[in-house]
């Protein structure tokens, strides 16, 4: 029997009470979608035992899934599973990307069609020497980060667009990268043409509640449209600054068997950097295309 209940934050739920190694019926289905868009972030604990297999099937359910550019990466056998992990094979080679969401971003801004809602699996979660969880992820509300925007700002900001772009969220996260970490591969030109920028409104309509979203993040965004550089800066650096405000924030505790869905399209997330090896997190995600956003309004 499902139950839903708020997380200890200002948004998002947890559901106990199903095994996703089994077929869910529809109702079920659609009940975990509308706690989703409701709720914009839901943890479905209890699932230690949930198999690739069984979490690409699960994750298929709310769309496509995308394969990640960076596949040496990706889960062997399952290219839909993307490895989040610092732990490495016994010749020392990593087992996935262990500096992943170091910045705050939302998956796949940089595509024309981001993604819709991505699933992590928490296979293992370090502990620091008190048995506490280590390496959370927090989440932001961008729903509630745009209706709290000054009026002016709502104005200026439902006229502009972003450009975001996988070279910015890779040099990002490159620069943050710790010596002695497996960090990002080197790219090549070829790599990022591959990927092409993409350009979104500031301000779009989630296409199923039409709530107003603040989209850009400091990730991802290059800069806005017809900006100059330092302009789009101190406007990108502001805007974040407002959106991961604490009281728009939920700070996940993992605990093991956790599959974390998030709604990419109302939110922001950021993977905290506290723990090292032996203290090892393994972690893998699926990731769901979504439609290209819509200005709001
Ligand atoms: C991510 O998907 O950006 C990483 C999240 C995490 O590992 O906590």
């Amino acid at each position: 029997m499902l139950t839903i209940e708020r997380l200890s934050g200002p948004f998002g739920a947890e559901i106990t009470g199903l095994d996703l190694n089994t077929e869910l019926d529809t109702a079920t289905f659609d009940e975990i979608v509308e706690a989703l868009h409701r709720h914009a972030v839901i943890c479905i604990r209890g699932q230690q035992s949930l198999t690739p297999e069984k979490h690409i099937a699960f994750s298929r359910r709310f769309g496509e899934l995308e394969v990640h550019v960076q596949s040496s990466f990706n889960l062997d056998g399952y290219p839909e599973i993307y490895c989040i992990t610092n732990c490495v094979d016994e010749k020392g080679d990593a087992l996935g990307l262990a500096e992943a969401g170091r910045v705050w971003h939302t998956d796949l801004s940089y595509m024309r069609e981001p993604s819709r809602c991505s699933l992590l699996h928490a296979i293992e979660v370090p502990i620091d020497e008190d048995g506490n969880p280590l390496g959370d992820t927090l989440f932001a509300s961008c729903t509630m980060a745009y209706e709290a925007l000054a009026d002016e700002m709502k104005e200026r900001l439902c006229k502009m667009q972003a450009i975001h772009s996988y070279r910015q969220v890779y040099g990002r996260i490159k620069a943050k990268s710790k010596p002695g970490r497996q960090g990002l591969k080197d790219l090549t030109e070829e790599d990022f043409q591959k990927v092409p920028p993409a350009i979104h409104p500031a301000i779009i309509a989630h296409p199923h509640t039409g709530a107003p979203i603040l989209f850009c993040d400091f990730g991802t965004t290059e800069s806005f449209v017809g900006m100059g550089q330092d302009e789009s800066d101190t406007l990108l650096e502001e805007l974040t600054a407002h959106t991961v405000r604490p009281e728009f924030v939920y700070a996940h505790k993992w605990h093991g068997g956790d599959l974390m869905i998030w709604d990419n399209i109302q939110t922001q997330h950021f993977a905290v950097d506290d723990y090292w090896l032996p203290q090892r997190r393994r972690m893998q995600r699926t990731t769901v295309k979504g439609p290209a956003p819509q200005a709001a309004g």
